[in-house]
């Protein structure tokens, strides 16, 4: 079709109906999608088999509760931090934060609550390789940040979340950490492995159309909040996963991949309450201070509660 035409059936399909008022963001918005899809069908000759091919495409997407999912997939969570990034540069802020990284889809609301340090696994996998991690929540200039926060999740050493995965206990690898005046959190674990989209999900099956895999390096997640500073939304990777570098939701960052000390001292594992080697991880998370005029740090999505 030539372009004049294009426009022209562009201008007919997206008129108001006389009496109806238009959100003006969200009708800006749609017209700009509708326009480049039908600019896209008309350069790529799309069929009307491959149309609704994908139109039953997002259906199965919504069934299967896989939205979240795809979007991490395609880099759409991950562009969302940098477009908020650059609204905090430009205020001056983030300079000394640690850096955010995507939430993911797999946090659940009402993760148990612990005083400055918590067991978070349910001890039950006796295979896996126990992992303490611990550090201080601080502002921007270094200074502990008293009554902080810590929300912790991450999956199990098969890659699977509990609450999605039912064969864990509920709450398994998740837990929310007050700290004191402090600011010192330290948790007990076990060493995640990396979660990979589930064979046959409708993720995977477009992934896999796009020559691409779905698997992510192993990582923890985390929200570190305090009053008075923006809520963080990150996460840490374990170092020397081999998918560092080529995690398919995009989520790795500089500053974001620790040192872990691999400990084999049996008087340390005594020490520990551990029967088994077992890995460290410290990290200091560092908040920048709240302010107004910059996108929320507190993002509304649909969140999974238990
Ligand atoms: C996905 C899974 C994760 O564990 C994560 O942290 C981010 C994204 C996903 O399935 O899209
Ligand atoms: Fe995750």
């Amino acid at each position: 079709m030539q372009a004049k035409e294009l426009d022209a059936l562009l201008a007919r399909f997206t008129q108001v109906t006389p009496g109806k008022t238009p959100n003006p963001r969200v009708k800006a918005i749609v017209d700009r999608i509708v326009r480049d899809l039908f600019v896209t069908m008309n350069e790529f000759d799309v069929t009307p088999d491959e149309f609704w091919t994908a139109c039953n495409y997002l259906t199965e997407l919504g069934k299967n509760n896989e939205a979240g999912l795809l979007a991490p997939g395609l880099g759409f969570e991950h562009f969302l931090d940098l477009l908020v990034e650059e609204r905090e540069s430009a205020a001056g802020l983030n300079e000394n934060g640690t850096p955010r990284t995507i939430e993911g889809p797999l946090y659940v609301v009402g993760a148990p609550v612990h005083q400055g340090s918590a067991r978070i696994d349910d001890g039950l996998d006796t295979e896996a390789e126990p992992l303490f991690m611990s550090g201080v929540v601080r502002d921007a200039s270094g200074k502990p940040v008293p009554h902080a926060v810590v929300e912790v999740w991450h999956a199990n050493s098969k890659g699977n979340y509990s609450i999605f995965d039912s064969s864990q206990t509920p709450f398994n690898n998740r837990g929310t950490i007050q700290t004191g005046a402090d600011g010192r959190y330290s948790f007990q674990s076990i060493m995640p492995s990396g979660y990979a989209c589930p064979p046959g999900s409708s993720t995977l099956q477009l992934l896999e159309l796009l020559g691409r895999h779905g698997a992510r390096p192993a990582h923890i997640h985390f929200f570190v909040s305090a009053p008075g500073y923006r809520k963080l939304t990150t996460q840490i990777n374990i170092m020397g996963d081999p998918l560092i570098d080529d995690d398919f939701a995009f989520a790795t960052r500089d500053g974001l991949v620790p040192d872990v000390r691999r400990i084999d001292d049996p008087a340390a594992m005594e020490a520990r309450g551990v029967n088994r080697p077992f890995a460290e991880i410290a990290f200091d998370f560092r908040l920048v201070e709240a302010r107004d005029g910059l996108p929320t740090d507190v993002v509304e999505r649909p969140r999974v509660s238990a």
